[in-house]
Formats: C-alpha cells, sequence, structure tokens
C-alpha cells in the first residue's frame, strides 16, 4: 500500500485524474470502476478538462460504479445514475452503453448484484478502482461488518452513513435505507485501487484503514490484502498517521 500525502484536495484530484490518464493512454479500452460522493468529483472536473483540452478521451472505455441506491428511480435527482451522467458520462465522449451501474430500481436486487458481477466478468475485470471512504470505514456501501469476501448484493446503510448522505437530500428521511454495493471481494479483485480522502473527518477512517488491523468492522482495511493501492490523501486526512 503507498500512501501520498499532499497538500489539498486539488492536488489529489491531479494526481487521480494522472493515474486514469495513464492508464487511458497505455489501454484508450480500460475497464474503470468509478465512485460517487463529494470526494471523486475534483477528479471528474480534472479528467473534464483535460478532455475538452484534447488531452484524452473516453470514447472506448468501459465503466463500471461501485454502488446505487435501492428505491430512487434511475432519473432520481439523488440516484447514483445521475449523479454519474450529470458529472463526469454527459461532459466527455463516453459511450454510455458501456457506462454500468447496479440497477437498484429493479425487482430483484439479489439477482441484479449476480447480473452486474457476470457483466464485470464479461467485461474482463476492473483494471483501475476509484474509491472514497466513508467516515465510519466503508467503501462502496460495504458497510462495518461486511464480509472481506463479500460479492456485489443487497446492503442495509448504516445510520451514520444515511446522516452523513443526507446532505444531499431533503432531509434524512429521504436517504435510502438500502443500496446495491460491488462487495469487498469485488473490490479486491480489481488489478489496481486508488482511494481518495480528504478532510479532517476522515482522519480516523484512514488511520484504521493504513495502520489497524485488518478487520471486517473497517471494511477499507481489506485494502491492506490488496498489492496494488494508492491513498491520496490531504494533510488534514493524514493527521492521525503515525
Ligand atoms: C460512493 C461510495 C462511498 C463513498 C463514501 C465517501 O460510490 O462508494 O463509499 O466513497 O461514502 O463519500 P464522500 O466522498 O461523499 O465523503
Amino acid at each position: 500500500m503507498r500512501v501520498v500525502i499532499l497538500k489539498n484536495a486539488e492536488q489529489i484530484s491531479c494526481r487521480a485524474a494522472d493515474v486514469f490518464g495513464q492508464l487511458i493512454q497505455a489501454r484508450p479500452a480500460a475497464v474503470l470502476g468509478l465512485a460517487t460522493g463529494g470526494t471523486p468529483l475534483g477528479t471528474y472536473r480534472e479528467l473534464i478538462r483535460r478532455y475538452r483540452a484534447g488531452e484524452i478521451s473516453f470514447s472506448q472505455v468501459t465503466t463500471f460504479n461501485l454502488d446505487e441506491y435501492v428505491g430512487l428511480p434511475r432519473d432520481h435527482s439523488q440516484s447514483y445514475h445521475t449523479f454519474m451522467h450529470e458529472n463526469l458520462f454527459s461532459q466527455a465522449d463516453f459511450d454510455t452503453d458501456n457506462c454500468h451501474l447496479p440497477d437498484g430500481s429493479c425487482v430483484d436486487p439479489a439477482q441484479a448484484g449476480v447480473d452486474y458481477e457476470q457483466k464485470i466478468a464479461a467485461a474482463g475485470g476492473i483494471d483501475l478502482q476509484l474509491l472514497g471512504i466513508g467516515t465510519d470505514g466503508h467503501i462502496a456501501f460495504n458497510e462495518p461488518g461486511s464480509s472481506l469476501a463479500s460479492r456485489t448484493r443487497l446492503k442495509a446503510l448504516t445510520e451514520q452513513t444515511r446522516s452523513d448522505n443526507a446532505r444531499f437530500f431533503e432531509s434524512i428521511d429521504e436517504v435510502p435505507r438500502l443500496a446495491i454495493t460491488m462487495g469487498i471481494g469485488s473490490i479486491l479483485d480489481t488489478q489496481r485501487i486508488v482511494l481518495l480522502a480528504n478532510g479532517a473527518g476522515k482522519a480516523d477512517a484512514v488511520q484504521a484503514l493504513v495502520e489497524g488491523p485488518v478487520t471486517a468492522q473497517v471494511p477499507a482495511s481489506a485494502l491492506q490484502l490488496h498489492p496494488h493501492v494508492t491513498i491520496l490523501l490531504d494533510e488534514a486526512a493524514a493527521t492521525k498517521l503515525s
């Protein structure tokens, strides 16, 4: 695990965009694993800037997002489908037929998880996975207690995560209670992982991820088992590291 401490969120975004850029240059038809939430927004803005400057093209990439709320229609303003289309896919030359998210509005979420795993496998697996981290140590929506071998499945969100995400909704009552999420096992199968964290609110989770024991109580700690992980932090998120 490589830990890189940078000055601020902007530098993190540029560094993460560099990693994507290098991969896509070497492999234009790369398979990208993408995340939602506040943390990757700067990276997406930087990738869009580079696309508009003619430095990068996404026309051949395939993407898989980590997770999607269950119970929100795809076109809901807070669905992750909407998030990705607004903040990335519609702003560059992505072929949206090749941009995948779990189907949170399906009638059979358990089957949707199995189908999603099959789609990832059929694409040849994920070359580069972008991750954020929850204040409770979750990655994707693998909440504390998730099996380290878990695959894409239905998962209940903790009250901590619902309250963290309430900022995107009118009130916490509107935050869904369930999501379909790639599992920790699915994430560990990806070729390379870049996790981003900024701000003091992430410092405890980052410390547990990097220096704590590998435990289902801190799902991100499972990344210690992966051979090719880069953690990009700002100074505030790194304050608890020894
Ligand atoms: C989002 C996801 C989550 C977020 C995490 C941090 O697709 O999988 O694990 O990465 O909740 O969210 P932010 O970036 O909003 O702090």
